[in-house]
């Protein structure tokens, strides 16, 4: 019989990938506020709102999952610096309530935490640097880490590089698809040179996060890409594969605009963990790329 997955966030871009990777091994369940993009076998949608810590504890009960996957957050941090109160409350009270209920119930559980959780003045970190977060959104993030770490109990705290990907079921939150759109109507687009990153393709986290459900490994782990690179540059890379006009992503320091919330300078992360204990391949950009399409096939 196939194990339980409790999935959080279920119409969320990387909840998307992690469905499509557990087909099979895994029966998931999605906890969703919203409705099921798809209907297909081994995946049971439960829409309710997941906020309502009764409704949800009534949701565990009945599964009674093996491991839960919590991806739910609000991942924009503009929004999050604009409304902390929402933001406290989607990113850490929620994550904190979940990690006691698993620990309560000896329930192995993957939180998905940031790269941004460094304060970028060094890059290439590894699981073993101190967090040191410069806005709200990687703030909730860090308040979360400690409350999961100090629940103890089987857990998992996945530091996710930025991702990059198109959605692999429903819409997603990819700035991949935001860019191409904006590329195929001729608009330019631009991006800072000077925020270092180590992307990870969303095929690859979704199945490197599924991998972890069944894993035994406990703590901190860091999941990026094997390539360390600015987004201007990314974005030219990408549109590159993509066959799109390079010529209209135009590089601009964003530093300025109004409402933007601070972002670190270079969170760049080191993967050796994940390589030592994952099966999952790590990816550079351009071998995450080829997934993405491959996976996206017929809907680009
Ligand atoms: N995308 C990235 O580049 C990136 C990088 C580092 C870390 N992460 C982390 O990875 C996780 C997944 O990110 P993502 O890009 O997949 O984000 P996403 O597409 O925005 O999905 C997040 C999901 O969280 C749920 N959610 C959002 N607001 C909520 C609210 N007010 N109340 C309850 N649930 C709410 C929604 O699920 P339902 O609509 O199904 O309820 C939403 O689809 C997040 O924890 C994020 O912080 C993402």
């Amino acid at each position: 019989m196939a194990k339980r997955l409790l999935l959080t966030g279920a119409n969320g871009f990387v909840a998307g990938s992690i469905i499509h990777a557990a087909a099979g091994p895994w029966e998931v369940h999605a906890a969703s506020r919203g409705v099921a993009p798809v209907e297909r076998e081994g995946l049971v949608w439960h829409s309710f709102d997941p906020m309502d810590m009764d409704a949800f504890h009534g949701v565990f009960h009945d599964i009674e999952p093996a491991a839960v996957i919590h991806t739910a957050a609000i991942a924009d941090i503009d929004l999050c610096e604009a409304n902390r109160e929402l933001a406290t409350r989607v990113n850490y009270t929620y994550a904190h309530d979940l990690a006691e209920l698993c620990w309560d119930h000896d329930t192995r559980f993957i939180f998905l935490s940031t790269d941004t959780v460094f304060d970028g003045e060094r890059g290439m970190y590894t699981e073993k640097d101190k967090p040191r977060p410069i806005n709200f959104y990687a703030d909730t993030k860090v308040r979360a880490e400690k409350a999961i770490q100090e629940f103890g109990g089987n857990h998992v705290i996945a530091r996710v590089a930025l991702v990059m990907g198109l959605p692999v079921l429903g819409e997603g939150n990819s700035f991949v698809s935001r860019m191409a759109s904006a590329l195929r109507e001729g608009k330019q687009v631009t991006t800072p040179e000077n925020e270092v990153r180590t992307p990870v393709d969303v095929i690859t986290l979704g199945r490197a996060l599924t991998e972890l459900a069944g894993h035994e490994y406990r703590g901190i782990v860091h999941l990026s890409g094997n390539d360390r690179l600015n987004r201007y540059e990314m974005m030219r890379r990408i549109a590159k594969r993509l066959e799109l006009p390079q010529e209209l992503i135009i590089a601009q320091d964003p530093s300025g605009i109004p409402g933007r919330a601070p972002r670190p300078r270079d969170v760049s992360l080191d993967n050796s963990k994940a390589k030592e204990i994952l099966k999952t391949p790590m990816a550079g950009l351009e071998d995450g790329l080829e997934l993405v399409l491959a996976a996206a096939k017929g809907r680009v």
